[in-house]
Parts: C-alpha cells; sequence; structure tokens
C-alpha cells in the first residue's frame, strides 16, 4: 500500500513537473514544435504594452512590415533613420524571437532619391551600400531577409522598377551577392505575391527565374510566398503543393511569407467559415511539407490592418479584430499549433 502511495505521489509530481516547464503559450508551442510562427509588426508594437504581451505570447519570428524600406530607414542618401529598427531588432533579441528583415529591392516605399537614381553606377553603388550598410549594423541579429521582393510583372515578365531601369537585368546578382558578402550567415529570400500555385504563369516564371539565378551561382536560400489570399478562393492546394515540391528539388525553403485572407464586406458566418479553411490549409502545408519553413502573417489585427486602403470593401483579414480580441480564425490556429 505504502508502495502504491508512493509512485502515486511520484506519478503526480512528475506530471505537475511536467506542467510547470511544458509549454503554455502558443509562442512556446510553437517553438517546441520548430515552427517558424511570425508576424508582421509597426514600430510601436515594439514599445506597447499590450501588443508586446501579445506579441510575446504568440510568436517566434518577427518582421518589420514598414519600418526597414528605404523610405522610412533611409529617406534621404546621407540620412539614416536607426531608432525604429534598432527598437524592433533590440526587443526581437531580448524575447529571443528571430528577426527578419524587410526589404531591400522594392519599387514601393522607396526614398525620392533612389527614384531618382539616373546610371547603373550610381544605383550600383547605392544599392550595394544599403545592403552592406543594413546587414553589417545587424550581423547576427537578423537572420533573414526579402532580399528582393515583387521583381514580377503578372505576366511573368520583369517588372520595370528603377532597379531594371537604371542597373539592367542583372541587378538581383549584385542584390544578393552583396547580401551574401555582407552576412554570410544570413538567410536570403527572393519574396513575391502570386507566385504560389504552380501552373500561374507568373509563378512559373518565378520559378524559372530562381532556378536560372541559382545557374549563375547567385546566392539564394528560399523563397517567399507572401499569400495575400481572398476567403472567396480557397487554397489550391495541390498546385501549391507542386510548387512546393519542385522549390525542395533546387534545395531551397519556402517561406509563406506576408499570410492574410481577406473577406468581402459584410462579413457572414459563411465567409468566415471560407477564411478559418484558408487559413487551417495554408497551416496544414506548412506542417507536412518538409521544405516549408515559416508561417508569418502580415499583421495580427484588423484594427492596424493595410487592407481597406488597399482593396476597399474587403476587411477582417487577420487574427483579431477591430478591438484586438482573437476571432475564431485565431483559435483554429491556435488548436493547430498547440495539438499539430
Ligand atoms: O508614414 C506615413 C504617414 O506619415 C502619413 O501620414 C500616412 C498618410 O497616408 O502615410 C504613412 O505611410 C503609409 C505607410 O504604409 C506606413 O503606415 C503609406 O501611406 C502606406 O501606403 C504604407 O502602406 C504599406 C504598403 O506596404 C506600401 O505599399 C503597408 O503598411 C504595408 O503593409 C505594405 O506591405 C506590403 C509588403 O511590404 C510587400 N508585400 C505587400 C504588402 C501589402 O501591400
Amino acid at each position: 500500500m505504502r508502495a502504491f502511495y508512493r509512485s502515486t505521489m511520484l506519478c503526480l509530481m512528475v506530471v505537475a513537473l511536467a506542467g510547470c516547464f511544458g509549454p503554455k503559450t502558443v509562442r512556446e508551442f510553437a517553438d517546441k514544435n520548430k515552427l517558424h510562427y511570425g508576424v508582421s509588426v509597426q514600430a510601436a508594437d515594439v514599445l506597447d504594452p499590450a501588443a508586446i504581451a501579445l506579441i510575446t505570447e504568440n510568436f517566434n519570428i518577427l518582421v518589420p512590415e514598414n519600418t526597414m524600406k528605404w523610405g522610412i530607414i533611409r529617406p534621404n542618401r546621407t540620412f539614416w533613420n536607426w531608432s525604429d529598427m534598432d527598437n524592433m531588432v533590440a526587443f526581437a533579441k531580448k524575447n529571443k524571437m528571430i528577426m527578419k528583415g524587410h526589404t531591400f529591392v522594392w519599387h514601393q516605399q522607396n526614398a525620392p532619391f533612389v527614384n531618382a537614381l539616373k546610371t547603373r553606377e550610381d544605383a550600383i553603388a547605392v544599392l550595394e551600400e544599403q545592403i552592406s550598410v543594413v546587414m553589417t549594423r545587424y550581423k547576427g541579429k537578423i537572420a533573414e531577409y526579402d532580399v528582393a521582393n515583387e521583381v514580377l510583372e503578372e505576366d511573368g515578365s520583369m517588372r520595370k522598377t528603377i532597379w531594371l531601369k537604371t542597373i539592367g537585368d542583372d541587378y538581383l546578382d549584385i542584390a544578393f551577392k552583396a547580401a551574401r558578402k555582407a552576412d554570410p550567415k544570413a538567410k536570403l529570400i527572393l519574396n513575391d505575391f502570386n507566385n504560389e500555385n504552380m501552373g500561374n504563369p507568373k509563378a512559373d516564371a518565378f520559378y524559372e527565374l530562381v532556378k536560372s539565378l541559382m545557374q549563375r551561382n547567385v546566392p539564394i536560400d528560399g523563397v517567399g510566398f507572401q499569400m495575400h489570399l481572398m476567403g472567396m478562393y480557397p487554397v489550391q492546394e495541390e498546385d501549391v503543393r507542386a510548387n512546393v515540391a519542385r522549390f525542395r528539388e533546387l534545395g531551397l525553403t519556402v517561406s509563406f511569407s506576408e499570410i492574410d485572407v481577406r473577406v468581402k464586406l459584410p462579413m457572414t458566418p459563411e465567409r468566415e467559415e471560407e477564411q478559418i479553411a484558408a487559413y487551417t490549409k495554408l497551416m496544414e502545408i506548412v506542417q507536412t511539407e518538409p521544405n516549408v519553413d515559416s508561417f508569418i502573417m502580415w499583421g495580427y489585427t484588423d484594427k492596424m490592418s493595410w487592407i481597406p486602403q488597399v482593396f476597399p470593401g474587403f476587411g477582417f483579414a487577420h487574427l483579431y479584430d477591430w478591438d484586438v480580441k482573437p476571432k475564431p480564425v485565431y483559435e483554429a490556429i491556435k488548436k493547430m499549433i498547440v495539438e499539430p
């Protein structure tokens, strides 16, 4: 009887200890399951106690939504605006989060002096300087970067950006090589939208572009599928998985890098179900495809969403509502992380 009592007590203690030390928050479950589960944040998010609590309890990877873009971090050629980015990087380090950088080569949110570049030499000098200065400052602190973003048009041709116009066809080679040189350990990513479904002209052109970069020994480690989706169109699972597989064959990871699922207003129970189905399908793919390494969302609350401004008549795209309260889609994703 005594032995029975002792072993029962021992079992209870083991269970209690496991309860004390085991994961409790969504973020701890994500850590345990080696899931990179993240979100883009605004500069103020890492200063506001309520946002800080929400972020640290949920996510283990952070991306600056706007803070690292040229127009903000370097509004003119000689002035560097470091404070917000420094804060964010320090916040990630303090909370043992992975920090992702976003982005060097893009056609939006450039500083006026970038859009005014004229010659190939000058454009290369400015681009290489940007990459080298930022990546050296955050060496060992920012683990991965969207080196380039949205370089393709919808028909699969190269987007006519300031970089293409001034530097020419090899601007991606130059950017990725500068990035590797500045921080050889950082993971280098080419990111885009509407590139997730194999068979879509842009997705196929994106794949061919990446393959050609690799054939020329341009250092690239992964690709990003942004995944700004609409709830009314179900995730094309087969096409996404087939696309992921061809990048796996190239030895590259895929990051679902800017997930949100917008809904046509007004929200209805049916539309909410469609949204939940899209979010959970993406999570299922991340959890089952070995080279899909990140589930990163573009913002966490409808209150601060980029969507209504860009897509009038659409909204409700994120996990938290206007009052920053978790929605049913939050609970659905949480369940998949806690009980994978
Ligand atoms: O900072 C100014 C502020 O001073 C001014 O008063 C205000 C007036 O409109 O504008 C503020 O700038 C806004 C900026 O976000 C910061 O909030 C810009 O107008 C606004 O256009 C800008 O939008 C961002 C957008 O990129 C720019 O195209 C969104 O927040 C950001 O979520 C979005 O992110 C992109 C990714 O980088 C790449 N993939 C697509 C994604 C969604 O468009």
